[in-house]
């Protein structure tokens, strides 16, 4: 089964990406395919999950104090995976069809938020690269209820200390916007918190040398 995502919502991406540089969906990801993906994380061996690192290389270190989730990356050679992989390479190619961004690849990975686990304010684009451009974040809790808190906050990209959106991580819930402008922060959860957050890339020979 392949799904599609329209080009009404690409159009929709496209210009919120120009005007805002950001924007909230719901129910855009087929309720099939989330539920999928939700089984999927759901019923993982906890031993394909690990403590989430941050940086790159040499730098790379896993802080509980920056973030405590637990991750497992998306493979292309998973069906499951790659219902989603397929989306959003539907997703690459409209916004470089409407705006030219040069998207080149795709990384992705499960997150498991257990209760207290958070993640920092932060910036998705690594220091002193162009590689990450263009975030997605998919929700998958199906019951969320306001006491289970684990909101993603969204701040201005001018003014990083100005919260621009809190974002309940409900079921279908999708978060798209540009890596290198947007401070965002996981508020601690009270209950098991799932998502997939993916950054699209640029070609390595597109930037910096
Ligand atoms: C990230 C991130 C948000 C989320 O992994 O960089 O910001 O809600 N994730 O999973
Ligand atoms: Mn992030």
């Amino acid at each position: 089964m392949t799904f599609q995502l329209t080009e009404t919502i690409l159009d929709t991406i496209a210009d919120s990406l120009v005007e805002n540089g950001y924007i909230v969906l719901s129910d855009q990801i087929p309720a099939e395919v989330c539920q999928a993906l939700l089984g999927k994380v759901q019923q993982s061996e906890w031993d394909d999950y690990k403590d989430a690192a941050i940086g790159r290389g040499r730098d790379q270190q896993t802080n509980q104090q920056i973030r405590s989730d637990q991750i497992s990356w998306l493979s292309p050679t998973d069906t499951i995976d790659n219902q989603y992989l397929s989306l959003m390479e539907q997703l690459k190619e409209g916004i470089n069809r409407r705006l030219y961004m040069g998207l080149f690849d795709f990384e992705s990975h499960y997150a498991i938020y257990q209760p207290g686990a958070f993640y920092q304010k932060h910036i998705d684009a690594l220091p002193g690269t162009r590689n990450r451009i263009l975030t997605s974040v998919l929700f998958l809790n199906p019951d969320w209820q306001e006491q289970h808190e684990g909101k993603l906050v969204i701040f201005d990209d001018k003014d990083h200390e100005l919260e621009v959106r809190q974002v309940a991580p409900k079921f279908g819930k999708w978060v798209v916007f540009l890596s290198e402008r947007f401070p965002h922060e996981v508020l601690p959860t009270t209950v098991n918190r799932y998502s997939i957050a993916g950054w699209f890339r640029v070609s390595s020979s597109q930037h910096g040398f």
